[in-house]
């Protein structure tokens, strides 16, 4: 798949900072994560409650960033990182939605290929509240609003 264009247009549906998968001591500086999704898709979820097929969304990320003047306290969305993609798909074959990352070793990726169902799928199928997505951490989604 090639690299999405124009997401920033998109719907923003949320941001998080620093949600880590592993447990214990975070060892990597914190990441801000804001994710968009396409407009058809917003609607038709806003609508129904379910995600049609060919919608997207795209997870920014950034670097923490502090202690710029006049900020003594709080982070920023300093260096951009590069973007995580979710496309539902009915057509794959054994999982509706396919993963892709867009960076590697700090460079953007022009083209991807989908994960394998184990490296991405399985986790938001467990823990995603709707259909392999975090709905529970976008409050546009959370709210259908
Ligand atoms: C151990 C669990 C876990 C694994 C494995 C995982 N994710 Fe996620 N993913 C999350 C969580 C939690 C969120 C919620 C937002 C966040 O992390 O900031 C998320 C959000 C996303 C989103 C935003 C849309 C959505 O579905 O909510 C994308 C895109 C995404 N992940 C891509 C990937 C890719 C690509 C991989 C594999 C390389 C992957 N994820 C592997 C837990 C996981």
């Amino acid at each position: 798949m090639k690299i999405p264009q124009g997401y920033r247009d998109w719907v923003f549906v949320g941001s998080n900072l620093g949600i880590g998968y592993s447990e214990g001591k975070p060892t990597d500086a914190k990441q801000f994560k804001n994710i968009y999704i396409t407009p058809e898709a917003f609607r038709a979820y806003k609508a129904t409650g379910k995600f049609p097929d060919k919608t997207m969304l795209v997870m920014e990320i950034y670097e923490e960033a502090t202690k710029a003047e006049p900020a003594k306290t709080g982070s920023f969305e300093g260096k951009y990182v590069g973007i995580e993609v979710a496309v539902k798909d009915r057509r794959a074959v054994d999982e509706v939605w396919a993963y892709y990352t867009f960076f590697s070793n700090g460079k953007p990726l022009a083209q991807a290929k989908a994960f394998p169902k184990a490296a991405c799928h399985d986790c938001h199928a467990k823990h995603g509240s709707v259909d392999n997505t975090f709905v529970q951490f976008y409050p546009r989604l959370r709210d259908r609003d």
